[in-house]
């Protein structure tokens, strides 16, 4: 379908059109999402529509509050509350077996649905104002960097969608952390804005299944995914490479190094070495890189430690597919 796509600020605008089934883009703490009644299949079918996303990768599903996770999962640990209460609204996701009344389109026909509470006020308005849960993917197509203003969901999606709720630039910039149960036990299963550190105070044992993209569990966790359309490296030794490479039009995202090329290629996402701050930055710095006329994207490696980590594992997807 064809939209004139506008941005705004009207909460109730957003809600008008979703509850005619049509998509709103929405901002969170995290992402930008493209929201649509969870509970209504031609809803959500115009999600995968509007994003080209596989019908096999299925949706988080935003509620209001921790009082509605009954009303669509079931045999809900202990544990699962525990972390809803210490952290949401806020940047996790826990996957928990599904009741009937979410459709199997949502979930991608599996018995389980992601839950998250996400922590932005026109979110969580809007969310208080339906009678329906939304579902919704980062909103970006499939496959492509995830957005962190209302300009980079305008860019990608503009004549998809009708409104673009613009909730300003995402405070956090990375996608939710995504944990599931088994057996009671908890499972991280993709590296997100809830750090590590975070998690482990609640579940001290918590095991891994992030790098197994053989047979992901989770799609996020797929090993090529959040990609610029330009060739991105990670790697170590930048000003080698800048050398190497001169004959190459090449731009630099570091961590809070400076490098010797035009100001108008290099990105420095924290001069004052603040993960969180480079974090928040980072989708932006990779949307402004494949805008420019460059051959060759070269990204710092980012400190192993809170959010860093769930950068580095963003980076080395948006990589992949270049390095065999
Ligand atoms: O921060 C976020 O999580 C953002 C904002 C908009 O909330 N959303 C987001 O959605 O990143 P998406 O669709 O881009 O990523 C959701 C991830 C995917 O990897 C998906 O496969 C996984 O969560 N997922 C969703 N439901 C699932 C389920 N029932 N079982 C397993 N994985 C699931
Ligand atoms: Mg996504």
């Amino acid at each position: 379908m064809n939209f004139e796509t506008h941005i705004g600020t009207d909460i109730t605008k957003a809600a008008a059109y979703l509850n005619s089934n049509e998509i709103v883009a929405i901002p969170t703490e995290t992402v930008y999402g493209l929201a649509a009644n969870a509970l209504n299949e031609l809803a959500v079918s115009n999600v995968f529509a509007a994003k080209k996303r596989p019908l096999y990768n299925p949706l988080i599903v935003h509620i209001k509050d921790v009082s509605e996770v009954e009303k669509y999962a079931t045999d809900v640990p202990e544990l699962a509350y525990q972390l809803f209460e210490t952290f949401s609204p806020g940047p996790l996701t826990i996957i928990l077996p599904k009741k009937d009344i979410v459709p199997d389109i949502t979930t991608a026909g599996k018995n389980d649905v992601a839950l998250r509470i996400p922590n932005h006020p026109f979110s969580l308005s809007l969310l208080q104002m339906l009678d329906f849960p939304l579902a919704a993917p980062s909103a970006n197509p499939f496959g492509y960097i995830s957005p962190t203003c209302a300009d980079h969901v305008y860019k990608q999606l503009k004549g998809k969608i009708p409104y673009i709720l613009d909730g300003g630039p995402c405070k956090s910039g990375l996608e939710s952390t995504v944990i599931a149960f088994r057996e009671n036990k908890a499972y991280l299963h993709r590296l997100g804005a809830l750090g590590i550190g975070e998690l482990k105070k609640i579940i001290p044992d918590i095991s891994f299944e992030t790098k197994d993209d053989k047979a992901p569990v989770s799609p996020g966790m797929l090993k090529q995914h959040y990609s610029p359309n330009t060739i991105l490296l990670q790697c170590d030794h930048i000003d080698q490479l800048l050398f190497e490479q001169r004959d190459k039009k090449i731009g630099i995202i570091s961590f809070k190094n400076s490098y010797p090329i035009d100001a108008d290629k290099l990105v420095v996402l924290s001069p004052s070495g603040d993960l969180n701050e480079a974090a928040s930055k980072l989708y932006a710095a990779l949307h402004y890189m494949d805008a420019l006329d460059i051959d060759l994207i070269l990204v710092e490696f980012m400190p192993e430690e809170g959010i860093g980590s769930a950068m580095n594992d963003r980076l080395e997807r948006a990589a992949s597919k270049f390095i065999k």
